[in-house]
């Protein structure tokens, strides 16, 4: 049921982890301006997102995101119709900036305010820049807190088709990197020394790879130490890409069964894994052999950004109208799944 359809501009800010996002989407599709102010030389030096460090980050700098992204889409204050704010999963330091700065801002301009699940926000970055989608789709979102296999039904309507059970498929991307010694964030690293390194060279066990659609990454990452403990001198861009190839592996056969399954028109990639060359690669191979339609958001809608906040947000408006001003951050926002 549509409640509402006078919500044309909206601002969408982002702040569950360690990137400062704002962004100008219009009509939930028109991206005017995206912009993401990352942590990631605050963090580096200690090897992962420091909550604290983090919510400093974005306090500091939050309204300078915002006055450049209303900057770049050349919106006045005016032409903007409600606010859209990531109030969950994530850092609840982090979480509450965003959700506290979009209150302040609904307020002063008069405007509704819209919570919006992070995760809903990913499942919609591939629908933002192809709205012709055809449903239903099975979205593999893989991200540093999440992975899981989701059948994407209808606006609002989700199901839930794996998940991990240890993992996320990005934390096992960074805890790998951090053994080899690539630094923070690891994926992006693994995804780049992977190119010089053999990826036949360690077969790496393929975990839970015959077992339904649940993923398991945590005893991937210890067989990579394991490794590399017994075999100190082997290269470490042919662990990487080792490592890369099992992973990839398990995300692509479970993707492909699960679209199999529920009668899937196509396939969507989202969260920040997403933007790893061989799964885009194996993705699409993997549409074009199996008959899917594929969807591939472009890498920086991959990972965090607040136009797939705005653009969720405009969705969620339409259905069930603002959010009330005593929202709060909640750090572990479920996503309502359909039984
Ligand atoms: O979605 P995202 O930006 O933030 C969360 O909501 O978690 O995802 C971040 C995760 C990190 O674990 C990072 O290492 C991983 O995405 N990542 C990648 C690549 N780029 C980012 N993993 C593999 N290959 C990449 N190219
Ligand atoms: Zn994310």
């Amino acid at each position: 049921m549509t409640i509402s359809d006078d919500v044309h501009t909206i601002l969408g800010i982002e702040t569950s982890c360690d990137e400062t996002a704002a962004a100008v989407v219009s009509d939930g599709t028109v991206v005017r301006s995206n912009v993401v102010s990352s942590q990631v030389d605050l963090h580096a030096r200690f090897g992962g997102v420091v909550p604290e460090v983090a919510g400093r980050a974005h306090e500091s700098i939050i309204m300078s995101v915002v006055v450049e992204a209303l900057v770049e889409a050349a919106a006045e204050d005016s032409e903007i119709d409600a606010v859209a704010v990531t109030r969950g999963p994530g850092l609840v330091g982090s979480l509450l900036i965003g959700v506290a700065a979009a209150k302040a801002l609904a307020l002063v301009w008069g405007v509704p305010c819209i919570g919006v699940n992070h995760l809903e926000a990913h499942l919609y970055a591939a629908l933002l820049e192809e709205p012709d989608l055809e449903l239903p789709v099975v979205v593999l979102l893989v991200s540093g807190g999440h992975t899981m296999l989701v059948l994407f039904e209808g606006h609002g309507r989700y199901r839930l088709l794996g998940s991990t059970l240890d993992d996320a498929a990005g934390e096992a991307f960074d805890k790998v990197a951090r053994y080899l010694g690539l630094g923070y964030p690891g994926g992006p690293a693994i995804d780049r020394i992977s190119n010089e390194g053999d990826p036949t060279a360690v077969q790496f066990t393929r975990a839970m790879m015959h077992d339904g659609l649940d993923f398991s990454f945590s005893g991937m990452k210890t067989a990579v130490i394991n490794h590399v403990r017994s075999n100190p001198d082997v290269g470490t861009a042919d662990v990487a890409a080792s490592f890369q190839a099992a992973v990839v592996d398990v995300l692509i056969h479970k993707t492909r069964l699960a679209a199999e399954q529920n009668n899937a028109r196509g396939i969507c990639l989202a969260g920040g894994v997403a933007a790893n060359s061989l799964l885009r690669e194996r993705t699409l191979e993997l549409c074009t052999n199996g008959g899917f339609q594929d969807f591939l958001p472009s890498r920086s809608m991959c990972t965090d950004n607040a136009a797939m906040v705005a653009a969720v947000g405009w969705w969620n408006y339409r259905q069930a109208g603002a959010s009330p001003l005593d929202m709060g951050a909640d750090p572990s926002l479920k996503l309502p799944f359909l039984d």
